[in-house]
C-alpha cells in the first residue's frame, strides 16, 4: 500500500490515479490546506498534517503502508519569501517528521517533490542535474534542504529516494474532473485561461526586457499526467535499490508572450496584455535536461506539444464547476 501525502493536490491527485490506473493500492493522507476532497476520486482519504507523527504512524501501520509518494508542501516562490517560517515548519519541519514515523515503522522507500527552483539562475540551459545548485529563494532551499536529507539517510540508514526536481506543471487530466485549482491563483496558464474565460480583465506580463527573443521569461511547462507517471517509474525503480534525481521537464522553452499567444488560439478568445514589471526571483530561462530521467527510467513525455496541454487546462477550467 502506498501512502500520498499532498494526495488532494493538483499534482497529487494526478499521480493517485495513474497510480490506482496501473493497479497499485493507495491511500491519501492530507491536511486539506491546499487540496480539496473532490480532487480524491481515486481512492480513501485521511485528513491529516505531516507534522503529526503519531498519527502518521498510525495511518502507516493501519494501512500496512511500504512506500511513501511525498507532495505535501507549500510551493509558491513569493510567499516563500514573506512568510519564511512557515516554508520551513511545513516543508522542512513536516518532512522529517514523516521521515522520523517510516525510519521508525522501517519503511524505505519515498519519492519526494523537489523543484527546478533547486537550481536558481541556471549556468547552462536546458539544465542537467548536476548543474549548480544555488536556489535564489525559500522554496528553493526548503526543497534542497530535503533532497541533503534524504542523502543523509540513505546512507545512515538505507532510505531509498527519488526526488523529481519539476519544471513547469500544467494541464489537466482527459477526463477533465480533476485539474488546477490554487486560491490565490499565480501560475501564468490557468491565470490566462481565466482571462480568457473573462474570470480576469487581464493577464499581466512580468517583465518584457528579459534576455530572450521576445523579452519575456521562458519556461519548460510539463504535462501533469506526464509528470504523474514519472512518479510511478521513481516509485517502480525504488524496488531495484538505488536512489537518484531526475529532472522533469519536456525540455523545450515557451515565452510568456508564447503562452498567452497559444492560449488565444486555444480558447479562440483575444486576451488583453498588461506589460508589468518584472516578478522578483523569476530566472529569465527555465528549460530541463530530462534526459537522464529518459535513459534510466524509460520515462516518456506523451504531452509534448503546448498547445494540448493548453487544451487540457482549458477543459477543465470549463467544466471544473459541476466536479467539485
Ligand atoms: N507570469 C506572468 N504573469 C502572471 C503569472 C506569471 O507573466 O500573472 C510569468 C512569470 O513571471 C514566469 C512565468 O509566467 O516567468 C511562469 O510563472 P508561474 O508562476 O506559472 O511559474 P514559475 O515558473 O514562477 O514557478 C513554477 C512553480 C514553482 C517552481 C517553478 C520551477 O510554481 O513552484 O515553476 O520552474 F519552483
Amino acid at each position: 500500500m502506498i501512502l500520498v501525502t499532498g494526495g488532494a493536490g493538483y499534482i497529487g491527485s494526478h499521480t493517485v490515479r495513474r497510480l490506482r490506473k496501473k493497479g497499485y493500492d493507495v491511500v491519501v493522507y492530507d491536511n486539506l490546506s491546499k487540496g480539496h476532497r473532490w480532487a480524491v476520486k481515486d481512492a480513501e482519504l485521511v485528513v491529516g498534517d505531516i507534522l503529526d507523527y503519531a498519527r502518521v504512524c498510525e495511518v502507516i501501520k493501519k494501512y500496512g503502508i511500504d512506500s511513501v509518494i511525498h507532495f505535501a508542501a507549500h510551493s509558491l516562490v513569493g510567499e516563500s519569501m514573506q512568510d519564511p517560517q512557515m516554508y520551513y515548519v511545513n516543508n522542512v519541519s513536516g518532512t522529517i517528521s514523516l521521515l522520523r514515523a517510516m525510519i521508525n515503522c522501517g519503511i524505505k522507500k519515498i519519492v519526494f517533490s523537489s523543484t527546478a527552483a533547486v537550481y536558481g539562475e541556471p549556468e547552462e540551459v536546458p539544465i542537467k542535474e548536476d548543474s549548480r545548485l544555488n536556489p535564489t529563494n525559500v522554496y528553493g532551499r526548503t526543497k534542497l534542504m530535503i533532497e541533503n536529507i534524504l542523502r543523509d539517510y540513505d546512507m545512515a540508514y538505507g532510505l531509498k529516494y527519488v526526488a523529481l526536481r519539476y519544471f513547469n506543471a500544467a494541464g489537466a487530466d482527459d477526463k477533465g474532473d480533476i485539474g488546477e485549482d490554487h486560491t490565490p491563483e499565480t501560475h501564468l496558464i490557468p491565470l490566462v485561461l481565466k482571462a480568457a474565460k473573462g474570470e480576469r480583465e487581464d493577464i499581466k506580463i512580468f517583465g518584457t526586457d528579459y534576455n530572450t527573443p521576445d523579452g519575456t521569461c521562458i519556461r519548460d511547462y510539463i504535462h501533469v499526467n506526464d509528470l504523474a507517471d514519472a512518479h510511478v517509474l521513481a516509485l517502480e525503480s525504488l524496488r531495484e535499490g538505488r536512489s537518484n534525481v531526475y529532472n522533469l521537464g519536456n525540455g523545450s522553452g515557451f515565452s510568456v508572450k508564447q503562452v498567452i499567444e497559444v492560449a488565444e488560439k486555444v480558447t479562440g478568445k483575444s486576451i488583453k496584455k498588461v506589460e508589468s514589471d518584472r516578478r522578483p526571483g523569476d530566472p529569465a530561462v527555465l528549460i530541463a535536461s530530462s534526459e537522464k530521467i529518459r535513459r534510466e527510467l524509460g520515462w516518456k513525455p506523451v504531452y509534448t506539444d503546448l498547445e494540448k496541454i493548453i487544451q487540457t487546462a482549458w477543459n477543465w477550467e470549463l467544466n471544473k464547476g459541476v466536479n467539485m
